[in-house]
Formats: C-alpha cells, structure tokens, sequence
C-alpha cells in the first residue's frame, strides 16, 4: 500500500470511529478532487465526492444504476443522468443493455475520460478463457476501448480462473480497477489469500433494510472499497413512505431517496441509484448540502431487518 492509500485508509478509519461530518463543495464532474475522508474531531467537516481505491483510482461516490434499462429508454436515461452530473455509470452483461448504455455515453457527447464506467462478467462467463471473450464483448457493446472497472458478478463457478483472466487485464490497462460483487466475507479472503491482486471494490445489496454491518467492517478492514447496489431496496418494504426516513428527511428538507443515500455517504459507501426520471436523477444527486446527526444515523441503524429483501436472487 502507498503513503497516500495508507493516510486515506487510517482517516477512513478515525471518520467512521468519529462519525465525522462531510459538507459538499467539490464538483461531483471531473476526477480532480481529492479524497479527504476523515476528521480528527467532529468540529472539524470533511469534503469529498470521490473514494479512493486500494490501487489509487478515484471513483465517485454516487453513481447512477442501470439494471432495466434496456433499448432506447436506456439509452436516453443515461444521456440524461450524465447531462445532470453523474459520472459513474454502473452496467453487467447481464442487464442485457451495454450497448444502450454505451449509446447513452456516445448520445452525451462526454469526454471518454471523464467517465467512471463499471462492467461485471457474467457467471455463465465464469473461467479464464470464458472471462476474456466477456470482457471484450462488454467491450464492443459499450462502444469503449477500457472500463474503469471490471466485478465478477457473483461467487459462482471458476472465480479463480476469472480473477487471473481480469488482473492480465488490469496489467494490460484495459480495466482501471478489479472487483467483485456479492462476496460474502469468506468468499474475498480466499480468493485474497490466492491472488496476485486484491479487488478494489466489493458490490453488495445494502440499504436500510438490510445493512450488513459484518461486511461492511470487514471490507473497511481489508481496504475492498463497499459499493451498495439497490441502495432504496427498489422501494421494497415501503423504503419511499418510510416514516423513519420521511422524519429525518424533514428536518433538512430531503426525501426518503436523498436520506438512504446521505446515511449511505456519511458511512463511505458508494451508491448507484437506479431511475428512469430525470426529475429523480436530479433529486438523487442532491445529497451534499445536508447532513444527518449521529443520533439519526443511530436510528437509521435500527431499520435494519437483517435480511435480503431479494429472496428471489438467492
Ligand atoms: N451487483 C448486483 O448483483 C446488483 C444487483 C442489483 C442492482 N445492481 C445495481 O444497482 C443499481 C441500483 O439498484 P436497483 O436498480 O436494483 O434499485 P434502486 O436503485 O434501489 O431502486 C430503483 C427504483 O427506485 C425508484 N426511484 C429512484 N429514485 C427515486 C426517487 N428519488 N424517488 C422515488 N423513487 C425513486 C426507481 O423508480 P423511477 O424510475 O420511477 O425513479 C426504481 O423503481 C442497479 O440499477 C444496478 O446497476 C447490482
């Protein structure tokens, strides 16, 4: 690990230990912030739109979702989320929309390297050889010559061969930064205690409702930067008529959506939130100028069901 990643890891650490506040004045566009997670003291607030990753890469904290958005709907909303802000952009083979996606990027005029873009390979892909081919025809659909990074979508199948096929990849300077995606905790320490490279990032479902708190000390601990995918649980559980959440969010004037998202941020996670309406898109970007207390974060933490609310993707 480098000075800089091994500052950034210990005031992550001293940030969650503190509870630490962040207020917003970095542009979310452009990856020429730098990562200030941490405080020595709760009076002292601390800015960033950015994490950075084990390797050094700098990734937005807040991205958009992609998962059924397929076709021209797809392509138009993710014109549309870059148009408003959004610089990450999350996809998988098997969302079946690389190349809508890829169309929205190209659709958005945007500078290639502006972007944050995120593949994962399929588990029917699983394997060295499988993995190459996937990787290259993510690729082509996007319409991109790199990605950003590059998950192993679940812990099924041949990970290792995977994994050896994503870091010659990675040497290669086609993918910025390796991960996964649904590991449980025990899945990373084996593939980590076999590898050459550690993942970069973990994606996980994590949202009020389901909070993994034991994943999420562990990948603080490891250094695997938590990424939570369904960050509203897709309104399951009532997420958007939350009473809990709506009497926070009254306080600042936020709603349900912005809540899950700022208790997301002030705990370091990166979100990609899904939406087809702009007007939401908007909405869901607009989570820096506010900030919830400790003892609301407290309560938030006590939404937590402790359960998937995605039985049927078990
Ligand atoms: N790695 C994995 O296994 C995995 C699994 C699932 C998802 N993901 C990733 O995570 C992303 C997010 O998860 P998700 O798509 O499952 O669900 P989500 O982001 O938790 O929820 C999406 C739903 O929330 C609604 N919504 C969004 N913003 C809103 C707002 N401000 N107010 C009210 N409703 C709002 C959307 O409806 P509208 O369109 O009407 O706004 C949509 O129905 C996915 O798109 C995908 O990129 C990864």
């Amino acid at each position: 690990m480098n000075n800089k990643n091994q500052i950034d890891r210990i005031t992550r650490r001293k940030f969650l230990q503190t509870g630490a506040t962040f207020a917003a004045s970095a542009m979310l566009t452009g990856f020429g912030a730098s990562k200030i997670f941490g405080a020595a003291n709760d009076s002292v607030d601390t800015t960033s739109k950015y994490v950075t990753l084990n390797n050094g890469i700098i990734m937005p904290i807040l991205g958009f979702g992609t998962l059924y958005l397929t076709g021209s709907v797809g392509e138009k909303c993710v014109s549309d989320a870059i148009s408003v802000g959004y610089r990450l952009i999350d996809t998988a083979t098997i969302y079946n929309n690389e190349d809508a996606v890829g169309a929205g990027i190209k659709l958005s005029g945007i500078d290639r390297k502006e972007l944050f873009v995120t593949s994962k390979v399929w588990v029917d892909d699983s394997g060295y050889e499988k993995t190459k081919v996937a990787f290259e025809t993510s690729l082509e659909k996007l319409g991109l010559d790199y990605l950003d990074l590059y998950l192993i979508h679940r812990p099924r199948g041949d990970v290792k061969g995977s994994w050896k096929a994503m870091e010659e990849l990675y040497k290669e300077n086609k993918i910025r930064a390796i991960g996964v995606s649904n590991f449980e905790p025990n899945h990373l320490i084996e593939l980590i205690s076999d590898s050459e490279i550690r993942p970069a990032v973990n994606q996980i479902e994590a949202h009020a409702y389901f909070q993994q708190p034991v994943d999420y000390e562990y990948l603080n601990q490891s250094n695997v930067q938590m990424q939570a995918w369904s960050p509203f649980a897709q309104g399951r559980n009532g997420h958007f008529t939350d009473q809990t959440l709506a009497e926070i969010g009254k306080k600042h004037n936020k709603t349900n959506a912005q809540v899950s998202l700022r208790w997301h941020y002030q705990r370091g996670i990166v979100t990609i939130p899904r939406t087809s309406q702009k007007a939401h898109m908007i909405e869901n970007l607009d989570i820096f100028d506010f900030e919830i207390n400790e003892s609301d974060m407290n309560t938030i933490s006590k939404l937590d069901l402790n359960t998937t609310q995605f039985p049927e993707w078990e």
